[in-house]
This record gives C-alpha cells, structure tokens and sequence, in this order.
C-alpha cells in the first residue's frame, strides 16, 4: 500500500484537509444518499474519518472501513463516537447488511486489476440491503491521461492553519496490462522562505473509462441510477450512483 496512508499518514491527515473541503463533500454525497431515503452508510476507505465526523453530526448510522491502521487511529482519536472497522474493500462482511455504501476520494483507484474491481464489487453488492445504493467516485480515464502525459509535473500548494505545503507528482504511464499511473511524489511544507521536504511516497493507481465501471457495475448486479461530472480537487472525476439489483 502507498506509505501515505501507512508511515505518511500524519502528512496526509494535514495536507488533505486543506486540498479537499469536506463539508461540501459531506453536503453532496449525504444529498444524493437521503434523495434515495437511505440512513445507514458504511464508508470505505474511510481514512482519517473527516466525513466519519459529518455522518456522525448529522445522526447518521455509520461505519468507516479502512486497510490502513495508521489513518484508522487518526480517524478513531478524532471521532471516539464513530464505528470503524479494519478491512480490506475486496473482501469484507459487516454484521448487518447496510442501507448505503460510499467510497470517496477516488480511492477506487487503488484496485488495479479486474479481479480486485469485481471482488470488491461483490462484497459491496453483499453487504446492501435489497435496494441498496452503492455511490463512488473515479479519475476519468479518458481526460486524465490526455492531460498528464502533457505536463512534466503538476504542483500543489495548499495551507492549514497558517501552515503551507506543496505537493510535486509526476506520473508514468504503464500499458503492459491495461493502463494504470506510477505516481511519484514529494511533500514539502514551508519553513521561513522555504520549502523542505517532509516525506515521499510512490504508489500505483488507476484511472477508469465510464464504460469500464458501466460494465463492472451491470456484471457484478448493479443498475446505474446517475453519473455526475464533477469537477473535484486536482482531477477530473465522475461519481456513480447505482442501485443494487436482485
Ligand atoms: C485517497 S484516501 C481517501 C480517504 C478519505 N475518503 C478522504 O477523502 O479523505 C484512500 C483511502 O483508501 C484506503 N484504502 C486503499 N485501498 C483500500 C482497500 N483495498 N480497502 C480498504 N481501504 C483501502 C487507504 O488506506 C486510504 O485511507
């Protein structure tokens, strides 16, 4: 797994607080979960539980689900109200079947093959109730890789709490078996006039075509409800709202 979500996990908890505002995250994807009379949503890749936080706010039954231990423990001091599990996305049985399920922050780009899309679609599929609404986020393929094979480098700075940081990717497109991104990149945050590097994490993940998860969804028993072009941090991004089939 990436170290961001392992030993970096401190540099992500700071840095993606400033990237990503989550009560506006909170605002659309608890909009689209309620227009579908939904209470109870299992969040996976629930990392340092800055939505767990929200959820639980707003008299939500919720669980986070994540494979990391280091972004669960951030997420556990934050929130000692919420539930959290550790578990991994492709392979996971909750208690009780679920109402929703939600995976944000693209983190549906962390399964690279087939096998791991279709696994971690059907344990999804198993934990809804009838009815269940599955509703996720991904790096559309076909703009991504149009823009990033034209840069050398994409750079962000953001600031928390007075505190400024940079991010530096680059990116390598593989094509042995499909098309995923080696994506390297080094974290600094600002000292005096300066940036000084704090950490440097390599991972590999994958951007998908709408027609890829349209039939990922329909073999693994979901029906497509919407498909929303939104324009998030950084990249460009579709959310999927399906419903789980019989
Ligand atoms: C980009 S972060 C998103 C975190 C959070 N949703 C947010 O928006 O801040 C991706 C998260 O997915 C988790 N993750 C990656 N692969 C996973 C898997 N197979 N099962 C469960 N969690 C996973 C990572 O540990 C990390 O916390």
């Amino acid at each position: 797994m990436s170290k961001l979500y392992k030993e970096l996990a401190d540099i992500y908890e700071a840095m993606y607080a400033s990237f990503i505002d989550y009560d506006e995250e909170y605002n659309f994807y608890s909009k689209i979960l309620k227009t579908h009379n939904k209470k109870s949503v299992l969040e996976i890749g629930s990392g340092t539980g800055n939505l767990s936080k929200l959820f639980q706010l707003n008299d939500w039954e919720y669980i986070g689900l994540d494979m990391s231990r280091e972004m669960l423990e951030i997420a556990r001091n934050k929130n000692p109200l919420c539930a959290f599990v550790e578990g991994d996305m492709r392979d996971f049985v909750l208690e009780h079947r679920i109402d929703s399920i939600l995976i944000t922050g693209r983190s549906i780009s962390y399964l690279l093959s087939n096998e791991d899309v279709n696994s971690a679609f059907k344990s999804i599929h198993r934990n809804l109730k009838a009815g269940g609404i599955f509703c996720f986020d991904f790096i559309d393929a076909n703009r991504f890789i149009s823009e990033i094979i034209k840069v050398e480098k994409v750079v962000h700075k953001a600031t928390l709490v007075d505190q400024k940081y940079m991010r530096e990717s680059t990116w390598r497109l593989n094509m042995q078996h499909g098309m995923d991104l080696t994506w390297d990149s080094i974290y600094s945050k600002k000292v005096k006039n300066e940036y000084v590097e704090i950490g440097k994490d390599t991972a590999v993940v994958r951007p998908f075509t709408k027609n890829e998860i349209e039939i990922f969804l329909e073999i693994n028993g979901f029906k497509i409800l919407n498909i929303i072009d939104r324009k998030n941090y950084a990249f460009p991004t579709y959310v999927i709202v399906a419903e789980k089939q019989l």
